[in-house]
């Protein structure tokens, strides 16, 4: 389950490389055509799937990883929202900014295909479902 990025190339990457059923979220239908265009051209179609919509009116029980690519102001919001409806411990890789107020169990830094001198920060969290920061 990923949330709310451009393009959902990530998605892809993931459902590649681990066998996942990866879902998208993104409000905004130009980047949801676009993500839907990647998708189908990937080798992963069949389990990647892009919702074009609020990611703040989105059912999360049934996911077990979150990708989240937001402001802080999106963080701060979906972080209750997800918590209030897990079924299962989960984890969450936050890009750019952290999760506010919550402590990463490991944070690096990562470079994209097309800055390979960047370095931008990937925060992981693991939360079990009484809603602890593990
Ligand atoms: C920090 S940007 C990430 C994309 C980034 N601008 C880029 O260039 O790759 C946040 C993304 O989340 C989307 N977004 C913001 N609020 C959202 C919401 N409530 N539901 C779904 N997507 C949302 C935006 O449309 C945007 O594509």
């Amino acid at each position: 389950m990923i949330n709310s990025f451009k393009y959902i190339y990530e998605k892809i990457r993931c459902a590649e490389s681990t066998g996942a059923r990866c879902v998208g979220i993104e409000v905004d239908q130009e980047r949801c055509e676009q993500a839907q265009i990647n998708i189908n051209s990937s080798s992963v179609s069949s389990r990647c799937q892009i919702i074009c919509g609020n990611a703040l009116e989105y059912d999360y029980s049934n996911g077990t990883a979150f990708f989240l690519y937001l402001v802080p102001r999106g963080l701060k919001l979906i972080l209750p929202l997800i918590r209030s409806q897990c079924i299962s411990n989960f984890r969450i890789v936050t890009y750019m900014s952290p999760l506010p107020n919550e402590t990463p169990a490991q944070m690096c830094k990562v470079s994209t295909a097309h800055q390979p001198g960047a370095e931008w920060p990937l925060f992981l969290y693991h939360f079990n479902c009484n809603s602890q920061n593990d």
